[in-house]
């Protein structure tokens, strides 16, 4: 079977964006990550005054967003550009406040009816790697390869402070572990759609592999699924 459609879920800072974005590459797929989706409805709720509680008002917004994915439009190291109504929010959306207030907006039903009704139709052409919480779970069940990255909270909370340094910032470790834990615990926890492993998804942990180790997991498992036609073999009469 051809693998067309692959989810890769997991928590903050497994490591999904990164292998999701490679893997698309190598097969020529188009890499989607749904996180930013979450993202722009908080930072647009944020931009707009729309209190973050008032779950009514957040996903009228999420309803009416038109929000836009598509490759980088600026060479500044992003992986894609992202639009909402029109204006590039692509680093917008990283910013500590949304850090602070997308786990409350992606646990209102209403939004992540929206969301994922959006995400199903971006999928449903195939040749699509998308990455985010519920993929294998809840948007797309029937992927034709499921996998699940994972590390521990601290490995993770290092990875996130390492590359918050590395864009300049005066972060503290401890800080960094403090919130990670407690977005981990609002994903885990949430009514709707909580983070987990998926049906049928393969678990890997990355807490001590390189990219480039998780890589080469990631693609043996396709390989699996899609291996290559051997040709029948011949008999050679003897004589
Ligand atoms: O992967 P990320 O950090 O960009 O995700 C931002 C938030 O959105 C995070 O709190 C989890 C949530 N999210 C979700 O609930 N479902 C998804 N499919 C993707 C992200």
């Amino acid at each position: 079977m051809k693998v067309s459609t692959i989810a890769i879920d997991g928590p903050a800072a497994s490591g999904k964006s990164t292998i999701g974005e490679r893997l698309a590459r190598r097969l020529g797929y188009l890499y989607f990550d749904t996180g930013v989706m979450y993202r722009a409805v908080t930072w647009a709720a944020l931009q707009r005054g729309i209190p973050i509680e008032d779950e009514e008002a957040v996903t009228a917004l999420a309803r009416s967003l038109h929000i836009d994915v598509v490759p980088p439009t600026v060479d500044d190291g992003r992986q894609y550009t992202v639009f909402t109504d029109g204006e590039d929010v692509t680093w917008a959306i990283r910013r500590p406040e949304v850090d602070a207030n997308v786990s409350v907006v992606s646990a209102y039903r209403g939004v992540r009816e929206e969301l994922v009704r959006q995400q199903r139709r971006i999928a449903a052409g195939g040749r699509i790697v998308m990455v985010g919480r519920d993929i294998g779970s809840v948007v797309l069940p029937d992927a034709d390869l499921k996998i699940y990255l994972d590390a521990t909270v601290e490995e993770r909370a290092r990875r996130r402070w390492k590359e918050r340094r590395e864009r300049g910032e005066d972060v503290d470790y401890e800080e960094v572990l403090r919130r990670m834990r407690r977005r981990d615990q609002i994903d885990s926890s949430r009514e709707v759609s909580p983070l987990l492993v998926p049906d049928g998804a393969t678990v890997i942990d990355t807490t001590n592999l390189s990219i480039q180790e998780v890589m080469e997991r990631v693609e043996r498992l396709v390989d699996e699924q899609d291996p290559p036609e051997v040709s029948p073999v011949q008999t050679i009469a003897d004589g």
